[in-house]
């Protein structure tokens, strides 16, 4: 009985991981909260480029607006380099994050991670990120 259960737990982790494998960046220190006292959220991070000897991380941060204390979406986050990064709210709660850096004049290098419903908490109003600081963007 137990172990069946643990099964069907690693069966659904394998079935979920995303079809490329090789991350595109590592993300630490990851952060996001809305001011229980209204209005401002923040989103705060930083992140490295996935194995390509890249020691020194890239700072990310912005602030944005919420009316109801819900993590809001962000279409051009900042960093303190050419990275930027976006968060798409989806209708069940959960936010698409993503980081994207120009490589070319036409081409980006996207990463990409959806934070589940269920890694946010709302307290007094205000929403809290509540999941792993540390993790992975994939390419799809
Ligand atoms: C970003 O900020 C961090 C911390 O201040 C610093 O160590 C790093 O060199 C900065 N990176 C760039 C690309 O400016
Ligand atoms: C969020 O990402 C998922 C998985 O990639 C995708 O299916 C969904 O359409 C995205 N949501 C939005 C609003 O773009
Ligand atoms: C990854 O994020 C970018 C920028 O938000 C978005 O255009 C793209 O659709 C996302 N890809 C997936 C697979 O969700």
């Amino acid at each position: 009985m137990k172990f069946s259960a643990i099964a069907s737990v690693f069966a659904v982790a394998v079935a979920g991981a995303p079809t490329d494998v090789t991350p595109r960046y590592d993300v630490t220190d990851f952060i996001a909260y809305c001011s229980t006292d209204g209005g401002s959220c923040y989103y705060d991070f930083a992140v490295v480029q996935h194995a390509n000897g890249e020691t020194i991380p890239t700072q990310c941060n912005t602030a944005a607006d919420s009316d109801d204390g819900a993590l809001p979406g962000v279409s051009d986050g900042k960093c303190n380099s050419s990275r930027t990064f976006a968060v798409i709210r989806n209708e069940d709660g959960s936010l698409n994050f993503s980081v994207t850096q120009q490589i070319t004049p036409i081409s980006y290098t996207t990463g990409n991670h959806t934070i589940p419903a269920d890694q946010i908490e709302k307290k007094d109003g205000a929403e809290t990120y509540v999941g792993p600081k540390s993790f992975e963007l994939y390419s799809s």
